[in-house]
């Protein structure tokens, strides 16, 4: 039967009348229409759907809807600041700044994985990295980029010198950075 949940995603009110066992993922893409957020395996084995709830990351494809009610779901759609969203958050930055990404289908999961770490962990050391995003996939094998852009959104600088932020500024995987494709 279905029930009313009233959660809090990017700081915003909503209530949404759904099956309580649904999943989080499919309530933030279809009835929220943030689609940021991707379905990869749907049995919490790739980290594409990952979604931070009450600041801790969880892989919203096997969270029930239930479980966020009264609670905060930042998505990647929360993250960049200003009116139209135009302040990255840092770590959008590092992974645009690093091109941390091939396709671009993992990189929401990433970002909010790594946004979680951070938050957790403001200083990680490699270990730290690996063991934060390592439910994380990348089928592109983009991890050495993606370890780099950890680091620099932590502020321990670049260790991956072969790309410049140009480069990834304008492709379309560049979008998936932001939660805009
Ligand atoms: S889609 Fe959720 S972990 Fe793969
Ligand atoms: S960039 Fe393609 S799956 Fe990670």
């Amino acid at each position: 039967m279905d029930a009313k949940i009233n959660l809090i995603v990017n700081g915003r009110q909503r209530t949404v009348t759904t099956d309580p066992e649904r999943p989080l993922l499919d309530v933030l893409r279809e009835d929220l229409q943030l689609t940021g957020a991707k379905y990869g395996c749907g049995e919490g084995q790739c980290g594409a759907c990952s979604v931070l709830l009450d600041g801790k990351r969880v892989f919203s494809c096997r969270t029930p809807a239930s479980r966020a009610e009264g609670k905060k779901v930042l998505t990647i759609e929360g993250l960049a600041k200003g009116e139209n969203g135009e302040s990255l958050h840092p770590v959008q930055e590092a992974f645009l700044a690093e091109g941390a990404f091939q396709c671009g289908y993992c990189t929401a999961g990433m970002i909010m994985a790594a946004v979680g770490l951070l938050d957790e962990k403001p200083n990680p050391t490699d270990p730290d990295i690996v063991a934060g995003m390592n439910k994380n996939l990348c089928r592109c094998c983009s991890y050495p980029r993606i370890a780099a852009a950890v680091r620099r959104a932590a502020g321990q600088g670049s260790q991956n010198t072969q790309h410049a932020a140009t480069d990834a500024q304008g492709t379309p995987e560049a979008q998936d950075a932001k939660g805009g494709r």
